[in-house]
């Protein structure tokens, strides 16, 4: 694997060749058109009006869905059928379906990321999962769905930012690669992206302070103070709104991206959803040498038990991740519902 070499290339060398890695092969380069073209709607004069206009509906989670939403939808999901995926799953729908059944393939997708960044010309994109089809899933969908993340043969996302870009690990590390406008091609840039351990940048929502759970609130205070408080250093705080751009951040230059549980109704689990937006983010990081928990445990060891669950979720450098993590062994309930069992508890096992 080279710079400079072409998606198709590596995707060669990069996955087995048995059936499922010939089928995530043949995904990931449908996945890659679909975006290209999306990326290409994207860059255009919105002359027929703004992609980011109100669409009328709402997904499953209550979210406004926009215009962009739904065609993002209809592209990938067109290009999942296109490659035989056997199962899917995705933000704009509300229950998983089969597409393909002789596919060995179930993919969970956020086909639009960011959505609210879609008329501020920010970056914005699209997340993938993909895991083996379970056989007993072809009469029940769901259960395709209900794997931990530690199965996912591949994940990924786009960026459509300044460069169109796709982060992607196949298991064995994360690549790079840079969409070429010229010839409409993936070129891969970066043949193992290593997340940086340590450095000084956080982002998180700080709108949403006074709904934290103290060890949360603890670990920001502690980063606001700066070099006058326990750490010693000061912080600088980055906040885009769409996940692809503060983990693409992340992953050039290390940090940490917190969405933490909080205690607005609904937000009990925090937002962001565990089978296309942390799942996948969090295979990427671990592959990356980083970290993703929900604030204690790895993401890859939840079992889903339903396809929009939501869950809070901490991930980037490994010394940052795990310090959150000492912030939340440290502090007592309240931010836990059963102090009995809690693990500071003493029931604890
Ligand atoms: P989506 O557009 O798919 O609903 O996801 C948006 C997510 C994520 O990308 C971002 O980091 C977060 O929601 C922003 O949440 P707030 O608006 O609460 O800051
Ligand atoms: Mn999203
Ligand atoms: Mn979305």
């Amino acid at each position: 694997m080279e710079r400079g070499e072409e998606l198709a290339t590596v995707l060669s060398s990069q996955v087995s060749g048995d059936a499922a890695g010939v089928a995530v092969a043949r995904t990931v380069r449908e996945m890659a058109a679909a975006a290209a073209a999306l990326s290409r709607l994207i860059g255009r004069p919105p002359l027929e009006g703004r992609l980011g206009a109100a669409h009328g509906g709402a997904n499953s989670d209550g979210d406004k869905q926009r215009r962009l939403d739904m065609v993002a939808e209809d592209m990938f999901s067109s290009a999942l059928r296109e490659a035989g995926v056997a199962a899917y799953l995705s933000e704009e729908v509300e229950e998983p379906a089969i597409l393909d059944e002789t596919g060995a393939l179930a993919v969970a997708i956020d086909p639009l990321d960011g959505s609210s960044n879609i008329d501020v010309n920010a970056p914005i994109g699209t997340i993938f999962s993909i895991f083996p089809m379970p056989p007993e899933a072809l009469a029940e969908p769901a259960l395709a769905f209900r794997q931990k993340g530690r199965a996912q043969l591949a994940a990924g996302y786009f960026v459509y930012g300044p460069q169109t870009s796709l982060v992607i690990s196949f298991g064995a590390g994360v690549q790079l690669f840079v969409l070429d406008r010229e010839t409409d091609l993936f070129i891969l840039v970066e043949p193992q992206i290593v997340i940086p351990p340590d450095n000084a940048e956080y982002a998180i929502n700080a709108s949403n302070y006074r709904h934290w759970h103290e060890p949360m609130k603890a670990y920001i205070d502690d980063c606001v103070k700066g070099e006058e408080g326990p750490r010693g250093r000061n912080f600088n705080m980055r906040w885009i709104a769409s996940m692809v751009a503060d983990t693409y951040r992340i992953f050039m230059r290390g940090g940490i991206f917190l969405y933490p549980a909080d205690a607005r109704e609904g937000y009990e689990q925090g937002r962001l959803r565990l089978l296309y937006e942390a799942n996948p983010v969090a295979f990427l990081a671990e592959q990356a040498g980083g970290a993703a928990t929900d604030g204690i445990d790895p993401i890859l060891d939840r079992t889903p038990h339903a396809p929009h669950q939501r869950v809070p979720f901490i991930m980037g450098s490994i010394e940052k991740v795990e310090r959150v993590r000492s912030y939340y062994l440290d502090t007592a309930p309240p931010w836990q519902a059963a102090p009995l069992f809690g693990r500071r508890g003493l029931l604890r096992t």
